[in-house]
């Protein structure tokens, strides 16, 4: 939504727009009756959605509009139009790290980053003396001046954003992870150690000219945040001094207890830092060749952080748990895909398997073939038959259960595709995709509290199953409580970067609200998937053509 030139906000004229972000337009306006320019700052329409959202804007703003410090821009007043809150702000002639940023992405020499970093944790100390965390820091909300005076924008304004029941708002603030610590990422407890990881990126940035994790999707950014281990500045930029490097490595460490306590703390380890190494010149700098991307980086992060961390990480009670979940995961993970790849009976002939069965009669997995083969040439009663014989030879054979299942469930008989699961469940209660298939079934027949109980009770077992978590995002999808279907479907997403399933899931929540943009490119992702399962290929495959046709 634009507003044009000339147009009246209440006491201000709106001029131009300066540039829009993920849940704003900002534009230059005139208050006359002051007679100075001020920058108004237009929150997106969709926040209107959210009944909550107002009285949340306003008492935010109230707190944010008390933090009076040189170095943090000034909010003057807030107001609503059409609806819609806006903030007035100090217009700040000027441009933002950011833009800065991307006029050279060679690392900045130390003295430079010290101009930058000093007066902007000067403005958070204050702010975090105040007990106000900015929540959001990054380059964009940087602003140098002409004359060169540093600012710091936008305090308090992801939470605004984030606490609501807005899908919309959330599915915004994970548009640029980049600068997420590991906590705020995963929900947890966030306190001024937050802003100052985020902080600690923004440095990582001037000193090496690269974030430290830039990931394709913003999920598997914030999986990198959290599990995998940081790239090593030095490695990025071999100019770097161990000394700043060090100061680097505290600032981003994933647990915020190992971190630094405050601001002041940091910027004045950084300056001890800066002492003892001075930087080579800018110039030689600036002329050093890219260097190669860290191995950190060239290698994917799930495997290596199983085998090598669950260990290492010891100190850190939550991501243990987190990360030897994905661990166990990752087995169980085998098999789901075991049993979507094409049963194997479906390249025999029904007469091969026939012969098998009848060579060997008590062999359990023959029997299954040629369940197999029945059913795939459309005999389902003879094929349930077999199935059946096969569960009588070896009761402990969880594919016979399962595959009954899914046949059944192919067919829309739920009611035996549950007798199915529920009988495999009880000779194998630790078989975990035995009980997110019953699961699944009673989303299918709308029983969503038991749906609900069994993907609990998954996750008491293993709360790092980005499996389940995913089902609770399908459950919440199914009872219409979109909110919590994003953010199961993001976590999904945080466990296990790519799941086909939880982009799915994110499409169709992409096309509830009409964001048909955004739905093409979530079903694009899983179509693109090589490991997406053949039946979810399809499904998303006709959502993109019934797209097309919009
Ligand atoms: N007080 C200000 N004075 C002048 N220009 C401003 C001011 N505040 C913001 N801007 C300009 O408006 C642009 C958009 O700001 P906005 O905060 O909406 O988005 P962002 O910070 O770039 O991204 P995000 O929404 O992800 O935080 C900024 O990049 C900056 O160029
Ligand atoms: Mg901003």
């Amino acid at each position: 939504m634009t507003i044009a030139p000339g147009a009246q906000l209440g006491a201000y004229r709106i001029l131009e727009p300066l540039g829009q972000g993920g849940m704003a337009t900002v534009y230059k306006a005139y208050h006359p009756a002051l007679d100075r320019h001020v920058a108004l700052k237009i929150l997106h329409p969709a926040f209107k959605e959210d009944p909550n959202f107002i009285a949340r804007f306003e008492r935010e703003a109230r707190i944010v509009a008390k933090l009076e410090h040189p170095n943090i821009v000034p909010v003057f007043d807030s107001a609503q139009h059409d609806g819609m809150p806006y903030l007035v702000m100090k217009y700040i002639e000027g441009k933002t790290l950011k833009a800065l940023l991307r006029e050279t992405n060679a690392p900045m020499p130390v003295d430079q980053v010290l101009a930058f970093i000093r007066p902007v944790a000067a403005g958070l100390a204050h702010a975090h003396a105040q007990g106000v965390l900015h929540r959001d820091i990054k380059p964009s909300n940087i602003i140098r001046a002409n004359d060169g005076h540093i600012y710091l924008t936008d305090f308090g304004l992801a939470r605004i954003a984030q606490a609501g029941e807005s899908t919309m708002s959330q599915d915004m603030v994970i548009g640029t992870p980049q600068y997420i610590s590991p906590e705020q990422a995963q929900g947890a407890p966030v306190n001024e150690r937050t802003d100052l990881y985020s902080l600690g990126v923004v440095l990582f940035e001037l000193f090496t000219g690269r974030v430290p994790f830039s990931a394709d999707t913003p999920y598997a950014v914030i999986h990198d945040h959290i599990y995998t281990a940081l790239p090593l500045p030095t490695a990025i930029h071999p100019g770097l001094s161990a000394e700043i490097e060090r100061v680097l490595l505290k600032a981003l460490a994933k647990d915020p207890n190992a971190r630094y306590a405050s601001a002041t703390e940091l910027i004045a380890a950084l300056e001890a830092a800066a002492n003892i190494a001075p930087a080579p010149p800018a110039v030689a700098r600036v002329a050093a060749p890219a260097p190669p991307p860290p191995e950190a980086r060239a290698a994917k992060p799930a495997r290596r952080f199983n085998a090598l961390t669950c260990g290492v990480l010891a100190a850190l009670a939550l991501v243990l748990v987190v990360g030897c979940s994905v661990l166990a995961f990752t087995q169980r993970d085998n098999l789901a895909r075991a049993l979507r790849l094409p049963p194997p009976a479906q390249t025999e002939t029904l007469r091969a398997a026939r012969d098998r069965v009848n060579a060997n009669p008590n062999d359990p997995i023959a029997r299954l073939r040629l369940a197999e083969a029945l059913a795939n040439a459309g005999q389902l009663d003879a094929a349930f038959a077999e199935y059946d014989k096969a569960i009588a030879l070896n009761p402990r054979q969880p594919d016979a259960y399962l595959r009954a299942g899914k046949q059944a469930e192919r067919a829309n008989d739920l009611a035996r595709a549950l007798k199915y699961y529920q009988a495999g469940q009880q000779v194998l209660p630790d078989d975990q995709i035995m009980l997110l298939n019953i699961g699944d079934v009673y989303l299918k027949q709308k029983r969503y509290d038991d749906a609900r109980a069994i993907f609990e009770k998954a996750l008491r077992f293993d709360p790092g199953n980005a499996q389940a978590v995913f089902r609770m995002g399908e459950y919440y999808r199914a009872i219409g409580r979109v909110a919590e279907a994003f953010r199961e479907y993001t976590r999904a997403l945080v466990m296990e970067p790519d799941l086909p399933e939880a982009h799915y899931g994110l499409g169709m929540l992409a096309l509830q609200r009409s964001a048909t943009d955004e739905a093409r490119r979530q079903f694009q992702l899983v179509v693109n998937n090589p490991k997406t399962p053949p039946d979810l290929r399809d499904d998303a495959q006709r959502q993109l053509r019934a797209l097309e046709k919009k």
